[in-house]
């Protein structure tokens, strides 16, 4: 994992709106540090690994946003983990005959090596198993509590006579009253993605034996978001610049009635309760305490950095900002349930943005089978390098619509896109001035007309770029960043320094030197969605990845280059 960037000390504050926001409100925060930035990102169920979709849906784009703050000078603090309770754990477990925790620790060091191996930099992927998110989960239960936002109810619910237990939500299955789906779940319908109770599923059966559930009276805990909604809803329509699916789907659930929800559950496996009332066999419900993860993760994280109130930073100053990655079947609980119970704690910070993400879906019969389900990211990286994957995800981000991606999409966009605009770019300057300037970076000499033209369109794109990227707006971001790779490919096209330089060896050694400055700014336009051969070629360039602003490459310099960035792939490089 990557280390902490607490402490990043830099004077650059780059161009993203979080930084001109610190100038103009100065107070806390101080300005050489930058503005304390919480990339929140949805805490996967420990029982299976993730694929492209999930990546694509939550951990790259949290990735590239990460990756920019950082260059743009602002505290990142990066967390999430593996979420280990509820029932997607149980059900699982049940079926391999083993316990829970033994699913958890099947899988949560599976994802630590996912996350290495495509570059997800997170400051803490941690679990919702441990002692300190139990203590911190408990804590924001008692003081709910305390605050009349949590009370006992006696309920009726769901008893499975054959089984000779009470049902958790997930275990009543039925029809799903708002579309007709048969398979309905009843915390969730997953055709529609309308979060459910199981009430008011029809036709109701137990998933566990397929009986006829009874209901029997018991009483469970209620977080009550009625008492919250005023609030709520005023601190909802505060909120600016939120994707348009986002806010509706958020306004809608609101208006759909905040009912009270209860938060425990008769399970064995899941945060013990804080208190005994209810008697043995009820657990916190997982949505409450997972949620609790991006408090206790900060938490964690400030611990281990030695400076264990180093989380007051991002959560107890209104100037630090707040992004929550997330899949649309999460929104609910990030834009309405979440910032609730923030509400209802108090003092810590609700949500700047929830830029939730829509599907990617893999088309054509032999793709779908193979990587939306069969192939998971593992076998993608045993086949790409981790940056041309990126790079295919980072096209099809489904920021506002659904979106779709092939096996051969990938590897078109790959060859035909990364490697045929960028790739090139960056090999042909390369191999030009290995050639004939004996791999030292030449003379530019007096800039003027095409040349200075040149280098201000890089230093503009890369402002828009960041720009870009700091409205989430991801796939633009990438577009921005390949239209400077190709304006300076047609530069080096109408200079040709391959003819000039036999001619006029002074003329191809400029644009061959303007042309390395200007993949010095595309170097770090890219390197929020390309950290591998970024890295690698800043190294050659002899540039720090730490600021985001075109680092000159002075002339003389000596570049080692050991080949190309991207290694094309065949057309059957998937199958
Ligand atoms: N584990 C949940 C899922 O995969 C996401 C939990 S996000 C959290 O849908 F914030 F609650 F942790
Ligand atoms: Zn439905």
């Amino acid at each position: 994992m990557a280390s902490a960037t607490v402490g990043r000390v830099t004077t650059k504050t780059g161009a993203s709106p979080a930084s001109q926001a610190t100038e103009t409100s100065g107070s806390t925060v101080s300005r050489e540090r930058g503005r304390p930035v919480l990339v929140a990102v949805a805490w996967p169920y420990a029982n299976g690994m993730p694929h492209l979709g999930h990546i694509a849906g939550a951990y790259l784009p949290a990735d590239i946003f990460a990756r920019y703050q950082r260059l743009a000078g602002n505290q990142v603090l990066m967390v999430s983990g593996s979420d280990t309770h509820g029932t997607p754990i149980t059900v699982r477990a049940d079926i391999d005959g083993v316990s829970p925790a033994e699913i958890v620790n099947r899988y949560h060091p599976e994802f630590l090596r996912i996350w290495d191996d495509i570059g997800i930099s997170f400051d803490l992927f941690t679990s919702t198993m441990t002692d300190n998110h139990r203590e911190v989960a408990q804590d924001v239960f008692v003081r709910l509590r305390e605050a009349g936002y949590i009370v006992p109810e006696e309920t009726v619910q769901f008893f499975d006579p054959q089984a000779g237990r009470f049902l958790p939500d997930r275990y009543v299955v039925g029809t799903c009253p708002f579309c007709a789906y048969g398979e309905a779940r009843g915390d969730q319908c997953e055709n529609c993605g309308r979060t459910l109770d199981p009430d008011i599923l029809l036709d109701p059966r137990s998933k566990l034996t397929g009986a006829v559930p009874e209901k029997r009276a018991t009483t469970h805990f209620f977080l009550r978001l009625s008492a919250l909604a005023d609030d709520l809803l005023a601190w909802l329509e505060t909120r600016t610049g939120w994707r348009r699916h986002v806010m509706n789907w958020s306004l809608q659930f609101v208006k759909d009635g905040l009912h009270d929800r209860a938060i425990t559950r008769d399970l064995d496996w899941g945060v013990p309760l804080p208190t005994d009332e209810l008697g043995p066999g009820k657990r916190i419900y997982v949505w409450f305490e997972a949620v609790i993860g991006y408090l206790s993760a900060s938490k964690e994280w400030a611990a281990r950095s030695g400076d264990p109130d180093a989380w007051r930073q991002w959560w107890q100053n209104p100037d630090a900002a707040s992004y929550y990655f997330v899949g649309k079947d999460n929104i609910p609980f990030h834009t309405v349930i979440w910032p609730a119970m923030l509400i209802g704690y108090g003092g810590l910070e609700l949500p700047t943005d929830v830029p939730a993400n829509q599907y990617v879906t893999f088309g054509g019969a032999k793709a779908s089978k193979s990587a939306g389900i069969g192939r998971g990211v593992r076998e993608y990286l045993d086949r790409l390098q981790p940056d041309a994957l990126r790079y295919a995800l980072a096209t099809v981000l489904p920021e506002q619509n659904d979106t779709e991606i092939t096996d051969a999409d990938i590897i078109r966009r790959i060859n035909d896109e990364l490697i045929a605009n960028w790739g090139n770019l960056v090999n042909r300057v390369m191999a030009q001035i290995g050639k004939r300037f004996d791999g030292r970076v030449p003379e530019a000499g007096e800039l003027d007309g095409a040349h200075a033209k040149l280098i201000d369109s890089v230093d503009a794109g890369l402002v828009r770029v960041g720009e870009l990227i700091g409205r989430v707006e991801l796939r633009a971001a990438l577009r921005a960043a390949m239209e400077i790779s190709a304006e300076v490919n047609a530069y080096l096209y109408r200079e040709e320094p391959w003819k000039t330089v036999k001619t006029d060896p002074a003329r191809a050694g400029r644009t061959l030197a303007v042309s390395i400055q200007a993949i010095s700014g595309i170097t770090t336009a890219l390197a929020p969605f390309l950290p591998f051969t970024s890295a690698r070629l800043a190294d050659t360039l002899g540039i720090s990845l730490d600021v985001w602003e075109r680092q000159p490459v002075p002339a003389g310099r000596a570049l080692t280059w050991s080949g190309a960035l991207f290694t094309k792939l065949d057309p059957d490089a998937l199958d």
